[in-house]
C-alpha cells in the first residue's frame, strides 16, 4: 500500500493518509513467516498442510462478501496470518462464467497475482464440478491450498443446493468429493472446513473428520457450532479438541469466537489444536492476527490502532476497493466494512446509521470524516492499549 494519495481532484475531501507511519508503529508489512525453523522458538510449531508451511499457525477464515482481495491486502499488511483465504466460490458457477464469458468469477479478484500462501475455498455437491474447478485453481492459478466448504449453514446453500453443511449428514459424498478433488489438485493440498454437524442431535464431526482424512484431505478446520446454531451460543471448543484423537495424520484447525490474542493462546494450550482460524473479530481488527502471532511467540502484543489510525485504515481500505470497483460502487461496498471498523466504539451506532445510507464516494468520505468514532480526550496508543477508548474485546 502507498499512503498520501489525494482525492481532492474529484471533489473528495482531502484526507491526509499516512500509511508509512501506521506500518512503523504497528509492524504492518512484517513477514508472517518470521521465526520459521528457529531452534529456540517459543509457541506452537508451524502448521503443515501437505507441502505448505503455515507459520504462524493462525489462519484468516473465508468470509463471503468480506474476504476479498482488498481485505486480504489489509490483513497482509499487518502480518501475522500464516494462511489467508478467499470468499467461497461456487464450482458450477465458476464453470458457467468460464463457458459464457471466459473469465474468472469476481470472487477470485486478485488471486492470480497476490502473494502466496493463499487458499481458495470452493463449494458445491457435485464431485466432478468441484474436481474440475479445484484442478484449475491448483494448476492454472497455482493457489497454495484448495479448501472445500462443508460448513455453510445458509439456506440457499444447504436446502437449495444441498451443499455446505447439508453434506455433514452425507459422509459418503464428503469422502467422494475430497478424494476426487485431492486427486485432481495433486500435489496441491486439499482441505475441508466443517461445522460440528447439521443439528445438535446429529453431531457428525468425528465421522466426517475420519472420512476427510481417509479420502486424502490435508487438513481439517472445524467451527465449533452446528449449522442449526448458525452463530448463536458459544463455539464448543471441547468438541473441537476431541477431534484431535480422530485424526492420525492431518492437522486440526479450531475455529469459533477467537477475538483476542489471549483466546488464541488458550486455544492451543487447552484444546491441543494444530492451528486456529479467525473470522469475525478480524473484520473489526485486521491487525488481530499480528497480535495473536506476537502472543504465541511470547512477544509483547502490539497495541490496538488508535481511533484516528483506524479511520486512516478504513480510508485506505476504501481506496483499494474503489480502485477495483469504481468510487460509487466502492462506497456502497464499503458500508459493511465501515460498520465493522466502528464496532464496539463510542458513537458506533450513529456512525452506522449514517454510513449505511451512503451512495457516493463523497458521502462516504464525509460520513467517515464527521462521524467515525473519535475520542474527545485525545487518542493515544497508550489509551487504546489500556482500553480507555473501548477498543478491544
Ligand atoms: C459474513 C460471514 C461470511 C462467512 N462466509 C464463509 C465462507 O464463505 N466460507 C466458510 O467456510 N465460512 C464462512 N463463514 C464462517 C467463518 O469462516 C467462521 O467459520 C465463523 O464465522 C466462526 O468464526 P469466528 O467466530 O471467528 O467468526 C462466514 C462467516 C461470516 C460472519
Amino acid at each position: 500500500m502507498t499512503g498520501g494519495f489525494d482525492l481532492g481532484a474529484n471533489g473528495w475531501i482531502g484526507f491526509n493518509f499516512n500509511m508509512e507511519k501506521l506500518r512503523d508503529q504497528h509492524g504492518m508489512g512484517l513477514d508472517a513467516t518470521r521465526g520459521t525453523g528457529t531452534p529456540d522458538r517459543v509457541g506452537p510449531a508451524p502448521l503443515r498442510i501437505g507441502p505448505v508451511v503455515v507459520d504462524p499457525p493462525v489462519l484468516q477464515a473465508p468470509m463471503a462478501g468480506f474476504t476479498n482481495y482488498a481485505y486480504r491486502q489489509v490483513v497482509r499488511e499487518f502480518g501475522g496470518a500464516g494462511l489467508q483465504a478467499t470468499e467461497m466460490v461456487h464450482a458450477r458457477g465458476f464453470l458457467e462464467i468460464d463457458r459464457r464469458r471466459q473469465e474468472y468469477p469476481e470472487r477470485l479478484w486478485g488471486v492470480e497475482d497476490e502473494p502466496r500462501p493463499l487458499a481458495v475455498q470452493i463449494w458445491d455437491n457435485d464431485p466432478s464440478a468441484l474436481a474440475d474447478v479445484g484442478a484449475r485453481l491448483a494448476h492454472e492459478l497455482k493457489v497454495s491450498v484448495v479448501d472445500i466448504n462443508f460448513g455453510c449453514p445458509v439456506k440457499q446453500v444447504t436446502e437449495r443446493a444441498k451443499s455446505g453443511s447439508y453434506l455433514l449428514k452425507c459422509p459418503d459424498r464428503v469422502g467422494e468429493i475430497v478424494a476426487r478433488v485431492s486427486q485432481a489438485c495433486a500435489p496441491t493440498p486439499v482441505t475441508a472446513k466443517i461445522r460440528l454437524g447439521c443439528t445438535r442431535d446429529n453431531i457428525t464431526a468425528a465421522l466426517i473428520a475420519e472420512v476427510v482424512e481417509q479420502a486424502g484431505g490435508a487438513a481439517l478446520t472445524v467451527h465449533g457450532r452446528t449449522a442449526q446454531d448458525f452463530f448463536s451460543g458459544q463455539a464448543d471448543w471441547d468438541r473441537i479438541g476431541q477431534l484431535k484423537e480422530r485424526l492420525k495424520r492431518i492437522p486440526l484447525i479450531g475455529n469459533g469466537d477467537l477475538d483476542s490474542p489471549e483466546k488464541v493462546v488458550a486455544a492451543f494450550q487447552n484444546w491441543n489444536v494444530d492451528g486456529v482460524m479467525i473470522a469475525r473479530a478480524a473484520l473489526a481488527k485486521p491487525w488481530l492476527f499480528r497480535q495473536a502471532a506476537a502472543a504465541l511467540a511470547g512477544e509483547e502484543v502490539p497495541a490496538d490502532l488508535t481511533l484516528h489510525e483506524q479511520r486512516t485504515l478504513l480510508l485506505e481500505h476504501f481506496r483499494l476497493v474503489a480502485a477495483r470497483f469504481g468510487e460509487t460502487k466502492g462506497a456502497v461496498l464499503m458500508r459493511k466494512f465501515a460498520c465493522c471498523y466502528a464496532q464496539g466504539k463510542p458513537g458506533a451506532r450513529e456512525f452506522r446509521t449514517h454510513v449505511a445510507k451512503v451512495s457516493t464516494a463523497a458521502e462516504f468520505l464525509h460520513v467517515v470524516e464527521t462521524c467515525f468514532p473519535q475520542s474527545s480526550a485525545g487518542d493515544t496508543p497508550e489509551m487504546a492499549r489500556s482500553g480507555e477508548l473501548g477498543v478491544g474485546s
